[in-house]
């Protein structure tokens, strides 16, 4: 027989369904709490609620695991690649050379953007953010894709969906930071790789055709993957919220994007630098920033620290950590603000308050020190969490999408509002 738990409510007693998953994560099944008992579950910020059963990615925030697909985050950032990865957690294993031959051909194929859409670009000011302008972008790619729009969609086209946006949302970002610095836009070439063409489309100038050194490319490589998928975050679960009322996947991912860009998720990259390079202008004064970032009067924060789910250093933060290092000393760059950020981090790691609320670094934390070395602009730092993010949230909507007990999301509330009362009329207020 199956587990169950025991709720004591007053007099009465009910039986709740338990649930374990396949590393032994233990849940409390309560769709039919209400019907039962009357009663609904509060937990605002949904710390404590699972909002669905997914064989994507397993996280243990205490021990600092990471695994997609079951395969350590360690072991596919020193074996794989983006575009393997990629497949990896949209189709659910690994490929074969054939199938991965016939994904890259598909990606490949789809790297045009209708040419109408590059007076779009030209029509926002020059000092749009990127963010806005990629996920309006997206949104707008349906207009040109109508077959694509069924919520029904058949497997073949859910297929032309999926590998369309992978294609396109680089271009798009590339396109994007093209307009922001008032350059022409690039296109992909074919003998290029998926992130060469990208790095190749943002770099290239009339007077300078670009590709990437090996270490770089590896980089992007690392980068993209610690970032493409992290279960039920902010960004993925509105991936999923969106998708629910069976809106199309170019819909759904263009909420995902708005939801990453607040600094206290994806938008955190940007922010980690804007507050390194203000603690270098005000002297570099490290130590004044921790007290503040534990001054409950002030709303500072300390940027590209803490994690909801992890209680321990963040594996992602560690393996960028790394990279951080090897990329600067490969580009000869030496940053004053690296100095900054791990000075920062060797004193809040020996600060009680850090200690005590188990806050680390995040994958934030050196990532933003990776994009510089790399010239991608600050504000261009969320956009490139959104380029590594896009396999995790296609996975996440292809998951729901194809279960065939998938529901509308539709939360409860407990009202706090008035009671019922009169209309007053406005002369009598
Ligand atoms: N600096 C100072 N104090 C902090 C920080 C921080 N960065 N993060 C958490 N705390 C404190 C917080 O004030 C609270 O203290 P108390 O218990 O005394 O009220 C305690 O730690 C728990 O924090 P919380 O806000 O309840 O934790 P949360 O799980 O709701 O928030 C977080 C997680 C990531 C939003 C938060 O740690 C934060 O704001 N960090 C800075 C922003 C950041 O780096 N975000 C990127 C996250 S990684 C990318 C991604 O996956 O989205």
């Amino acid at each position: 027989m199956s587990k169950t738990a025991t709720l004591q409510i007053d007099d009465a007693s009910f039986e709740i369904p338990v649930i374990v998953g396949s590393e032994g994560e233990k849940a409390l099944d309560i769709t039919r709490l209400r019907q039962q008992t009357g009663y609904i579950t509060l937990d605002s910020g949904y710390g404590n609620t699972g909002a669905c059963l997914s064989s994507i990615t397993y996280i243990d925030g205490d021990a600092g695991i990471l695994r997609y697909r079951g395969i350590d985050i360690a072991e596919l950032c020193e074996k794989s690649t983006f575009m393997e990865v990629s497949y990896l957690l949209i189709y659910g294993h690994l490929p074969t050379a054939e199938q991965f031959l016939h994904f890259k051909e598909r990606v490949h194929h789809h790297s045009l953007i209708h040419e109408d859409m590059k007076s779009f670009f030209t029509s926002y000011p020059g000092h749009a953010h990127p963010m806005a302008i990629l996920s309006a972008m997206v949104c707008s790619l349906s207009v040109y894709h109508p077959k694509l729009l069924e919520p029904d969609q058949s497997p073949e086209d859910r297929d032309e969906t999926v590998t369309r946006l992978l294609s396109k949302l680089r271009v798009l970002a590339a396109f994007a930071y093209k307009r922001s610095v008032g350059e022409a836009f690039v296109y992909t070439k074919p003998e290029l790789d998926y992130l060469s063409n990208f790095l190749h489309m943002m770099f290239t100038t009339p007077m300078n055709e670009y590709f990437p050194d090996e270490l770089i490319r590896k980089t992007l490589d690392v980068l993209f993957i610690v970032h493409a998928d992290h279960e039920q975050n902010c960004s993925t679960s509105t991936v999923r919220m969106v998708g629910s009322s069976k809106a199309n996947l170019f819909a759904s991912l263009s909420a995902g994007i708005c939801a990453l860009w607040g600094p206290l998720h994806g938008g955190a990259n940007q922010a980690v630098i804007e507050m390194l390079e203000a603690i270098q202008a005000d002297g570099g004064n490290h130590k004044k920033y921790i007290e503040l970032a534990k001054d409950k009067s002030s709303p500072f924060r300390l940027m590209g620290f803490g994690h909801r789910v992890y209680r321990n250093y963040d594996p992602r933060a560690q393996l960028l950590k790394t990279y951080c290092d090897k990329v600067l000393t490969h580009l000869g760059v030496s940053d004053p603000i690296l100095d900054i950020a791990k000075a920062l981090e060797e004193a809040a790691l020996s600060d009680n308050y850090f200690v005590e609320k188990k806050l680390y670094p995040n994958v934030d934390f050196y990532s933003g020190i990776i994009y510089r070395a790399l010239n991608i602009p600050t504000n261009m730092f969320t956009v490139m969490f959104a380029l590594g993010r896009l396999p995790g949230w296609i996975a996440h909507w292809k998951e729901m999408i194809e279960d065939p007990g998938m529901k509308i999301a539709r939360p409860r509330q407990i009202y706090t509002g008035e009671t019922l009362q009169a209309y007053t009329p406005i002369e009598e207020r």
